[in-house]
C-alpha cells in the first residue's frame, strides 16, 4: 500500500473545497512544526511529497494524498504558533475542527506530539474534540531521534497516562522518527487496516 502509487490530489483552503468522499481518510494533526508533513513523507517513502520546512506554518491547507486508490492521507496545517495573522489562524482552526468533526470517511486521526516538548493545552483540546466527536485517534511521538533515552521514557509514560483519559484514543503510543525511520513500519501497519481492499 505505502510502497505503491501515491499522488497528491488536492489542497483545500476552505471546507467547501473538500474533495468527494470516495476513500477512507487518515488525517495528521498536531502543533505547527511537530513533523506532520515529514511523517507523511516517511510513511510514503517520498522525501518531497508533502512540503516540510523548519519554518512553522509551512502547510496552509488540507492536503490530500491518494494511496493506490485505497486510502487518502490528509496532511493538515498545524495549530499553535504559526506566524500568521490571528484571523487567518482562526480560519484554519475553524476549518480543521469542522473537518475533524464532520467527515464521515475520516477513519482515524493521527495526533502528533513532539517528544522534546511538553504537552500543551492545545494538544489536549484537539484530543477532547475528537473524544466528543467520537473520532478514533492514535497518538504518535515525533522526533524521538532527538531525545535522550531517559527523557524519552519519561515522556512516553506521561503521554500514555494522558491517552488513558481519552475514550476515543487507540491505547498504543507510537514512538517515531521521520529521520531514522523508527516506528514507521509499525505505523504503516496500523494505518493499512483502514485501507479499502
Ligand atoms: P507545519 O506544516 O508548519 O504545521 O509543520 P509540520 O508539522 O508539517 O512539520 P514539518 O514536517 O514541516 O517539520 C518541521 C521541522 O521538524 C523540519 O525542520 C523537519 O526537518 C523537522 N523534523 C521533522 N521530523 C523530524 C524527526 O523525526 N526528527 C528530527 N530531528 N526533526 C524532524
Ligand atoms: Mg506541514
Amino acid at each position: 500500500l505505502f510502497a505503491g502509487e501515491c499522488e497528491f490530489i488536492f489542497g483545500a483552503q476552505k471546507l467547501g473545497q473538500l474533495p468527494p468522499q470516495t476513500l477512507p481518510e487518515i488525517a495528521f494533526a498536531g502543533r505547527s512544526n511537530v513533523g506532520k508533513s515529514s511523517l507523511v513523507n516517511a510513511l510514503t517513502g517520498r522525501r518531497t511529497l508533502a512540503r516540510a520546512s523548519s519554518e512553522p506554518g509551512r502547510t496552509r491547507q488540507l492536503n490530500f494524498f491518494n494511496l493506490a486508490n485505497r486510502l487518502m492521507l490528509v496532511d493538515m496545517p498545524g495549530y499553535g504558533y504559526a506566524r500568521v495573522a490571528r484571523s487567518v489562524k482562526e480560519d484554519w482552526q475553524d476549518m480543521m475542527f469542522d473537518y475533524l468533526r464532520g467527515r464521515p470517511v475520516l477513519r482515524r486521526v493521527v495526533v502528533l506530539l513532539d517528544a522534546r516538548i511538553e504537552l500543551k493545552a492545545h494538544d489536549k483540546e484537539v484530543m477532547e474534540l475528537l473524544d466528543r466527536a467520537a473520532v478514533s485517534f492514535q497518538v504518535v511521538l515525533t522526533k524521538c531521534d532527538d531525545v535522550a533515552p531517559t527523557k524519552l521514557a519519561r515522556k512516553q509514560a506521561e503521554v500514555e497516562a494522558e491517552i488513558r483519559t481519552h475514550p476515543a484514543a487507540y491505547p498504543h503510543l507510537s514512538l517515531t522518527s521521520s529521520q531514522t525511520g523508527l516506528g514507521i513500519e509499525a505505523l504503516r501497519a496500523d494505518l493499512a487496516e483502514f485501507a479499502q481492499p
